[in-house]
């Protein structure tokens, strides 16, 4: 049986902490699902088909493994696409005790709704400090981006609005 596991995110827009979870996660799994999800918690700045047009060419720049797919999700509950697609681990990058605090009642959550147990990855110190927020505000105000995102999501934040 094939092990398969659910990334799932905002990714607005990925970041390389993201890209290094990922990284990391499909060296583990035979499949690797990258979902994003609209969080309603969060404005948003791009759209769900460009989050995952800009993750989707960041893998593959990466040069990242083949057994990952990119997609969304926006009907119900993540454990739901989890059921749908077989896979038995959502998977959370964690870069501090504040996302312990934040994933540990969802994670809970989601075992108690489907049985799908949540496993928690450290990425490279280096990404610590780097969320999406952080860059949407750098990006908004004028500032450079590419220490924090992969080169794509850098030149297409960057690319003047015409
Ligand atoms: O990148 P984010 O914004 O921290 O990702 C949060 C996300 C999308 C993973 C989280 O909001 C989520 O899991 N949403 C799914 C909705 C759901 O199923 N909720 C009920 C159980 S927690």
């Amino acid at each position: 049986m094939s092990r398969i596991a659910v990334v799932p995110g905002s990714f607005d827009p990925v970041t390389l902490g993201h890209l290094d979870v990922i990284g990391r996660a499909a060296g583990l799994f035979d499949e690797l699902h990258v979902v994003v999800v609209h969080n309603p918690d969060k404005s948003a700045l791009l759209p769900i088909a460009q989050r995952v047009a800009l993750l989707e060419q960041s893998i593959a720049a990466a040069g990242l493994p083949q057994n990952i797919v990119v997609t969304s999700w926006s009907v119900g509950l993540l454990v739901d696409y989890c059921t749908d697609v077989g896979a038995s681990v959502l998977i959370k990058g964690i870069r501090s005790q504040v996302d312990v605090t934040y994933e540990t009642p969802m994670a809970i959550v989601n075992r108690d709704l489907a049985g799908v147990e949540t496993i928690f990855m450290l990425p490279d110190p280096a990404h610590a400090h780097v969320s999406s927020s952080l860059v949407r505000q750098v990006a908004a105000l004028g500032g450079d981006v590419s220490p924090y995102v992969p080169r794509a999501v850098a030149e297409f934040l960057q690319t003047p609005v015409r």
